[in-house]
């Protein structure tokens, strides 16, 4: 990770495809566009890999989510129940929709506890949106559960999971919306980029709407369109998704190579005692873009990652401390900040989140290092570098 490591003359070549023709847009200018369709392109390579019956490429992954939200109906007096770990854009979202955005423990896969989730749940609760950090699942058949007995929705924020399965399904695509972000970070990457997945007729047609005006995208004639309702420019542009086509083709390569870089990182750190590694519910279907493990106390953990940074290793995230993934530094948040003030009801129906404590979180987190595995490295460099990660753990432990 990320897809950009591996860029080659194939992104060249499709972003050329599009410099060519000089249409940058990827709706109308049937004839000058000469037949280079590349957000549709995509569209066909996503669906063809996640199953999904209906996917829809946007201009990034929190316009997916926030788009996804809109597509179910998501506005003013709701709750969407989703993890204390997670990139900000999964709260920033929700809070676009005018929703109440309500948190809940993480367990051990680092992904949303169903049962602590079961627990939040009101009668104002419309949506559970889970988050596959770090490139793999969430407990998805006690969510799937709990979402069909509560009669809720199921939005699964897959914007770091590109790839990944659990028992055969592709993330995202198993709910009843899904988002991926394809950003520069990403092992598929557009530059920016995004997408929503749904097997729901309705669900797309309501997300293709609003992520373009509110545009049907019933006519050649852009003009000429009805609009059901308004909506938003969440577009991508040509360029991007010309990108996108390209690391669409490497994608197994990518998975393959990720795969084998973290086995051999996993394999070096498996018997250092005080070393266990994050729960997944379905192992192969890992994306492997990271090594997650929980180290046995917090001090312990915050002196690895030191250790390891100061060792030269790079990509070394110590979630508890960084101020964008884990609710404890979110203090914009927490202190309701809001660049746009919500409706009065809004803030009123909000939880107090910095009175409010997240302790099975906090002991998780607390104690959790994440890793990068990179697509750049050879067995080789990935053998050496699991060996100085090991020594520096060792010493730490
Ligand atoms: C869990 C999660 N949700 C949403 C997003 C937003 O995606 P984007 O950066 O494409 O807007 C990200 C981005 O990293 C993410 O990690």
């Amino acid at each position: 990770m990320p897809g950009i490591e591996l860029f080659d003359q194939e992104e060249q070549k499709q972003v050329q495809e599009v410099m060519n023709t000089g249409i940058l847009m990827r709706y109308g200018f049937n004839q000058a566009r000469r037949g280079q369709w590349k957000a549709k392109e995509m569209e066909a390579a996503i669906a063809e890999r996640t199953g999904a019956a209906h996917t829809l490429l946007l201009s990034s992954g929190t316009a997916a989510l926030t788009t996804a939200l809109a597509a179910l109906g998501v506005g003013a007096g709701d709750e969407v129940i989703m993890p204390t770990f997670t990139f900000v854009a999964t709260f920033e979202s929700i809070l676009a929709a005018g929703a109440v955005p309500v948190l809940a423990d993480i367990d051990d896969t680092l992904c949303l506890d169903p049962q602590a989730a079961d627990r939040a749940v009101t009668p104002r609760t419309k949506v559970i949106m889970p988050v596959h950090m770090c490139g793999a699942m969430a407990r998805m058949e006690e969510l799937q559960e709990l979402c069909s007995r509560r009669g809720l929705f199921l939005l699964e924020d897959a914007c770091q999971a590109f790839g990944a399965s659990w028992r055969g399904r592709h993330l995202g695509a198993i709910g009843h919306v899904g988002c991926y972000s394809f950003d520069f970070n990403k092992l598929i990457t557009c530059g920016e980029g995004g997408a929503v997945v749904t097997n729901s007729e309705d669900i797309y047609r309501r997300a293709d709407m609003y992520h373009d005006h509110g545009h049907d995208h019933s006519d050649d004639d852009r003009g000429a369109e009805g609009h059901l309702s308004p909506g938003y420019n969440f577009r991508i542009s040509e360029l991007h998704a010309a990108v996108g086509c390209a690391q669409m083709t490497k994608l197994d390569r990518f998975l393959h190579i990720q795969r084998r870089n973290k086995k051999i990182l996993r394999d070096a750190l498996a018997d250092l005692k005080g070393v266990t590694f994050r729960a997944m519910p379905d192992p192969d279907g890992d994306s492997a873009t990271f090594l997650s493990f929980f180290l046995p106390a917090a001090p312990v953990a915050a002196a690895a990652a030191a250790a390891l940074r100061e060792a030269g290793v790079d990509g070394v995230f110590y979630w508890f401390a960084n101020n964008w993934h884990y609710i404890r530094n979110w203090e914009h948040f927490q202190k309701r900040r809001f660049a746009h003030p919500q409706a009065p009801a809004l803030l009123a129906a909000m939880p107090d989140y910095s009175k409010v404590s997240f302790a099975r979180s906090d002991e998780l987190m607390s104690r959790c290092l994440s890793l990068t595995i990179r697509l750049g490295w050879s067995e080789e460099e990935a053998g050496r570098r699991a060996e100085k990660i090991r020594q520096i753990l060792t010493l730490v432990l």
